[in-house]
């Protein structure tokens, strides 16, 4: 029979990576509660109709890449593509707006979709995420792009490039993609077949396809700031003296439209000098009118999310530390089996004691012992002549010094050379 292995695009985070992990998620926790965030949990699963609507039926996300499925009883649910409107439901379904305005929340988890994987995209992917919902002022976008930018800083990645667009809102966005259509039009026949289609549906996404001809041509593509209103001008020059004033430095690109259609005014992303073509280590911005799409009231809101494996990737390139690996405190080895009783014991009064301790139960070699030993700090050695005498030999693994203690005075001893 063959062997089952993992769907396409999926991937196994095994134990050398999983400790990095935990580290960028515990310092993104540290930042987010550093700047009044509280974590919320929200489902894997939605209505699919949350996410056409919330996110937009004309974007590649919702046309292409969902993970969309019939229950049991014949509802159609999706695997969340990202979670900024499963969070705006929630605000609305939960009535957050009897709570101290803005609310804001933070969460980490997986999202699904369904693209063609390649290093850095998955179809399952982690991403953590901060939304800021019931504020409409500047200084949130601005409090949401510096705890992206802390986080980097923090984890001490660098070579990275932050670009700010405004895309503009309801007002002012029609204007626009009515200036775009004319200046393509003459283009049309010399666009890719996906920006053909885009051409009706979804114009501003022309400016954002990777291919070379269509590139070219948007170059000299109308200015999206030349058609913002004056609401929609005077937040993004609020954003940028915001920014300014904190020493973000951050670039205009007006070509960024980012893939959601649930954007107004501030979009931005956060791009890796280190990681080839999915280079986006961040992505967000404002979506004052995604909770009206939802069928909920006006709701202004703000926020981002950042690929974890795009975070370690780059963090790995570029030689960033991930913190101590999780190394055990002490591994019990029973030299023979007469001491096989008393390694048992002094484990578990190891671990009563806090510290994290482990040992072999199969009676293997005392050379596997050791080598498994090597892992820990120090190797508490039991031998019949220890256990006679209730001593235990310990010895510290990385200077190979042994010392004799009390086999209940092993834990303090223990405790006090590893400083705790
Ligand atoms: P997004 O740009 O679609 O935005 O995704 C945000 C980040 O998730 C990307 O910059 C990237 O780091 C990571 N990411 C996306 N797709 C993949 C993939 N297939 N494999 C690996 N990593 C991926 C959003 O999802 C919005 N909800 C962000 C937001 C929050 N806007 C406002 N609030």
């Amino acid at each position: 029979m063959a062997e089952i292995t993992a769907p396409r695009g999926v991937r196994d985070v095994l134990p050398d990576e999983s400790w990095k992990w935990a580290y960028v998620l515990g310092q993104f926790r540290q930042i987010a509660d550093g700047f009044g965030f509280s974590e919320i949990h929200l489902p894997i699963f939605e209505h699919t109709e949350l996410f056409c609507r919330g996110i937009g039926d004309t974007t590649d996300v919702v046309e292409k890449e969902m993970y969309t499925f019939e229950d049991r009883s014949g509802r159609s649910l999706t695997l969340r593509p990202e979670v900024t409107a499963s969070t705006v439901r929630s605000y609305l379904e939960q009535n957050m707006a009897s709570r101290p305005q803005p609310v804001k929340l933070w969460t980490a988890g997986p999202m699904f979709r369904y693209e063609r994987p390649q290093k850095g995209r998955y179809r399952q992917f982690w991403q953590l995420d901060v939304e800021v919902l019931g504020s409409d002022s500047p200084l949130v976008d601005v409090e949401v792009i510096e705890l992206s930018l802390e986080l980097y800083r923090r984890l001490g990645m660098t070579n990275l490039e932050v670009v700010i667009n405004s895309v503009g809102c309801p007002a002012c966005r029609p204007a626009y993609r009515e200036a775009l259509r004319a200046y393509l039009r003459p283009h049309l026949g010399e666009l890719c077949e996906s920006c053909r289609s885009r051409f009706d549906r979804n114009p501003l996404r022309i400016l954002d396809c990777k291919n070379p001809t269509c590139k070219a041509i948007t170059e000299g593509a109308p200015d999206v700031m030349d058609s913002l209103c004056d609401e929609c001008s005077g937040h993004f020059a609020a954003v940028r003296k915001g920014l300014d004033l904190l020493g973000a430095r951050t670039h205009i690109d007006k070509r960024l439209v980012r893939g959601l259609d649930y954007y107004t005014k501030t979009a931005y992303e956060v791009l890796s000098g280190d990681l080839g073509a999915q280079n986006a280590v961040c992505g967000g911005g404002r979506y004052d009118n995604l909770a009206e799409s939802i069928g909920g009231p006006h709701l202004p809101g703000v926020g981002f999310a950042s690929g974890i494996e795009r975070i370690v990737l780059t963090m790995e390139q570029q030689g960033c530390s991930f913190g101590r690996e999780p190394a055990l405190d002490a591994y019990v080895i029973a030299v023979d089996e007469t001491a096989r009783d008393e390694a048992l014991k002094l484990l578990y009064a190891l671990r009563r004691e806090g510290l994290s301790a482990d040992m072999d139960y199969q009676g293997r070699a005392m050379k596997a012992q050791f080598k498994s030993a090597s892992q820990a700090a120090f190797a508490c050695i039991l031998g019949g002549d220890e256990v006679a005498r209730s001593v235990v030999a310990l010895k510290e693994m990385a200077s190979g010094n042994q010392e004799e203690c009390a086999f209940d005075g092993a834990a303090q001893v223990i405790r006090s050379r590893l400083g705790r």
